[in-house]
């Protein structure tokens, strides 16, 4: 799985340090040729002696920052990470995530953090107390930005006041670290255009209509398309999520702002993906000043809005479209309808009656109808693995594209 990968493992501290030893041998299990940095806790938990003994290079110990003296020779640490395909850091405790959020880079474990440009994954025990912080949620959204995998692994939900022990499955953290280096390069060279959440109709300067799409499943695909290697642009409607990192965000409100910017920005696009609950109508007319409730019309008269995607549609050429229907009821023959109508090249179709499902959920089941006829349906899953989904079938739509 990672034949001929170069993993630098940075081994944290605490009394959990001893899976860095199960995730050093895991991933020379798969294959990974892997060398160990300390951190400054590593060392009261496991002797640098275990990892060197188990390793065919040398252990940078925590002490020696710049690099390694051996001798009278001297190897700066930028020789060390030239040429890594992953640093893997386990487990992260909180005093290490605030170093590598902060950049402190008095130890070498930071510093080839930040001399280090591809991969990089932070594993820590997420549920344990301590990380449940402010101080420490706020390093891990910084981590996050900074574009570094954060891998938590999911608990069982436990009764509350019961503390959660942390069920690191080494062989598991590998095969993300192989999953993530194999992504990296998935869409390279390829032009990602993603538009997200709902957009706001005015009424008046301060009243609108809009709908309850929160944009997640966008950002989500906007999200790992980058890291799948794409340029990115995300055209979305009013959300408060973040925008991804590396991801070029247009922030728009209403439906013909989102049609400007998508169409400016399609024609260099190789594949749309149109996640966005477009509202079909705005009013007519929007009042300069807050309509006042004596005085407001009992009727809002309402135009339809452009049909963004019919018109992406309408000038296909080799660009992969993909569509969103939500329905409320037929929803297989709506999806249907619009798949053929919009020239689409798949449409993910849901149906948003069940409340625990869809719009401000993190979980979604869909079905997934396909130009060529065929219906796929999917389990009930999370919007990011459903981003993942998604960008699968595009991938072997391109794929099959790039044969023909
Ligand atoms: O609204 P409807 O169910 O037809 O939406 C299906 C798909 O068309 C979605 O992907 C949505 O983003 C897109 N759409 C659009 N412009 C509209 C309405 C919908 O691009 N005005």
């Amino acid at each position: 799985m990672l034949q001929h990968k170069h993993v630098l493992l940075g081994a944290g501290g605490g009394p959990l340090a001893w899976l860095a030893v199960e995730v050093l041998r895991a991933l020379q299990r798969a294959g990974a040729r892997v060398r160990v940095v300390l951190s400054a806790e590593t060392e009261a938990f496991v002797p640098a002696l275990t990892f060197q003994s188990l390793t065919s290079e040398e252990v940078i110990p925590a002490d020696q920052p710049y690099g390694l003296l051996q001798g009278t020779a001297f190897r700066p640490l930028e020789a060390l990470v030239r040429g890594l395909d992953a640093l893997v850091v386990v487990p992260a405790t909180p005093a290490l995530l605030a170093k590598l959020a902060t950049a402190c880079a008095d130890e070498p474990l930071v510093r080839a953090a930040l001399l280090h440009r591809g991969l990089t994954v932070v594993a820590f025990p997420g549920k344990a107390p301590a990380y449940q912080h402010p101080l420490v949620q706020h390093n891990l959204r910084r981590l996050r930005e900074a574009g570094m995998v954060l891998y938590e692994q999911a608990e069982p939900a436990l009764p509350e006041g019961e503390e959660a022990a942390w069920s690191l499955d080494p062989a598991a953290l590998v095969q993300e670290v192989a999953a993530c280096l194999q992504e990296a390069s998935a869409l390279a060279g390829k032009v990602v255009l993603v538009t997200a959440g709902p957009t706001q109709e005015p009424i008046d300067p301060v009243r609108h209509i809009s709908n309850r799409s929160s944009g997640k499943t966008g950002f989500a695909i906007a999200e790992l398309a980058q890291r799948r290697g794409a340029r990115v642009v995300l055209v979305t409607g009013p959300t408060h999520l973040e925008a991804p990192p590396g991801v070029e965000c247009v922030r728009v409100r209403t439906a013909l702002e989102m049609r400007e910017a998508v169409l400016a920005h399609a024609p260099a696009a190789h594949v749309v993906i149109k996640t966005a609950a477009v509202a079909d109508f705005r009013p007519k007319a929007v009042a300069t000043h807050k309509v006042k409730k004596d005085e407001a019309a009992v009727v809002i008269e309402l135009e339809r809005n452009p049909d963004i995607l019919a018109e992406l549609g309408a000038q296909k050429g080799e660009r992969i479209l993909v569509g969103f229907a939500a329905e409320t009821q037929d929803l297989l023959r709506h999806a249907q309808e619009k798949l053929q109508k919009k020239h689409l090249d798949f449409i993910v179709a849901n149906d948003v009656t069940d409340p625990t499902l869809g719009f401000a959920s993190d979980f979604n089941r869909v079905r997934i109808l396909h130009a060529s006829g065929q219906v796929e349906e999917l389990p009930t899953m999370s919007k990011k693995q459903l981003a993942a989904c998604i960008l699968d079938r595009v991938q072997a739509l391109l794929a099959q594209k790039a044969r023909s």
